[in-house]
């Protein structure tokens, strides 16, 4: 596992003094402007305001990626009108909308059909993305196959296998409790979000930021998969929630990661893909200088 790298404050603030042109991918969680209840943020904001903040975010990032760098950014359905038109007004090259279908049940709305996804847009710095590596996967066969495929499928950009982390019994103990047993944080993504994103658009050893790093998903992530990770949370508490989370290595992050290996088994290069044997080689030969993520603490 790679070295994990947080800072605690303001993304927009930080993302200002960040060098330009670093980071390979980055992976963008904010706060919804829903009315969520968080320590350090108001969630209740005038939407006008929210969007241009957002857009400011985006243009910060787009500034601080290398050319055919990645930027997935995570939205409610509702949203995706002003997500396209922030990421377009920043600059960024719109690739996919991904659906993230839920696992739990839908969100029952009068009048209309229920909410059963959330969206992920992805767009590249520049004309086209540096690297796209076509992940295949071994989905249960559908109802009425009987037969499994036999080299697995490819991932398209509806993403309905991976389940969401719950309070309850499904959560397990990739969930992160807090001393009563209650979840700490209430927006922790699943590291199999995470996964998808990072092996499919970074290679080993590519620096992956996230603004709103939260329990440190991302940068949990990319340390497992032999990606360098940076990033940026404005609650100390949380700060010090993903310090302890990359100190302890807990089993329950590894073996997530590890389970997801059989599941892409049919990727072509999965070995190079993953980056464990990166992650060994830097382990073994101790060798960090140079690394921009040094140019970056810094900063
Ligand atoms: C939806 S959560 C991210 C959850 C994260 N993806 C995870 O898996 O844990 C959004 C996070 O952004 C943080 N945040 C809000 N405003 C911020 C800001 N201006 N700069 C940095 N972090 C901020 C919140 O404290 C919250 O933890």
């Amino acid at each position: 596992m790679t070295e994990v790298k947080i800072h605690c404050g303001d993304c927009a603030g930080w993302l200002e003094k960040a060098p330009t042109g670093c980071f390979h991918l980055s992976f963008l969680d904010p706060p919804f402007n829903q009315g969520k209840d968080y320590r350090r943020f108001d969630d209740k904001r005038d939407a006008a305001e929210y969007w241009q903040w957002m857009t400011g975010i985006l243009a910060g990032v787009r500034r601080a990626t290398a050319e055919g760098g990645w930027i997935y950014f995570m939205q409610r359905e509702k949203n995706a009108e002003f997500v396209l038109r922030a990421l377009r007004e920043s600059g960024w090259n719109f690739q996919n909308l991904v659906v993230w279908k839920k696992k739990t049940s839908a969100v029952p709305c009068a009048g209309k059909f229920g909410l059963h996804y959330q969206i992920i847009a992805a767009a590249a710095n520049g004309k086209s993305p540096r690297v796209f590596n076509r992940l295949r996967i071994s989905p249960p066969p559908q109802p009425g196959h009987k037969i499994p495929r036999e080299n697995g499928v490819y991932v398209t950009d509806v993403w309905d296998d991976i389940r969401e982390l719950t309070s309850g019994y499904y959560a397990g103990d990739e969930a992160l409790r807090a001393e009563g047993g209650e979840r700490f944080h209430k927006q922790q993504a699943p590291l199999a979000l995470l996964a998808r994103i990072i092996l499919s658009s970074s290679r080993p050893g590519d620096l992956v930021f996230d603004p709103f790093a939260g329990t440190g998903t991302t940068l949990i992530a990319a340390a497992l998969l032999g990606r360098e990770g940076i990033g940026v949370e404005i609650d100390p508490e949380n700060v010090k929630c993903i310090r302890k989370r990359a100190a302890e290595k807990r089993k329950a992050d590894a073996a997530a990661m590890e389970k997801l290996r059989e599941y892409y088994a049919h990727t072509e290069n999965l070995r190079a893909v993953w980056g464990d044997s990166f992650a060994r080689a830097r382990q073994q030969s101790g060798k960090t200088e140079n690394k921009p993520e040094k140019r970056l603490l810094v900063a």
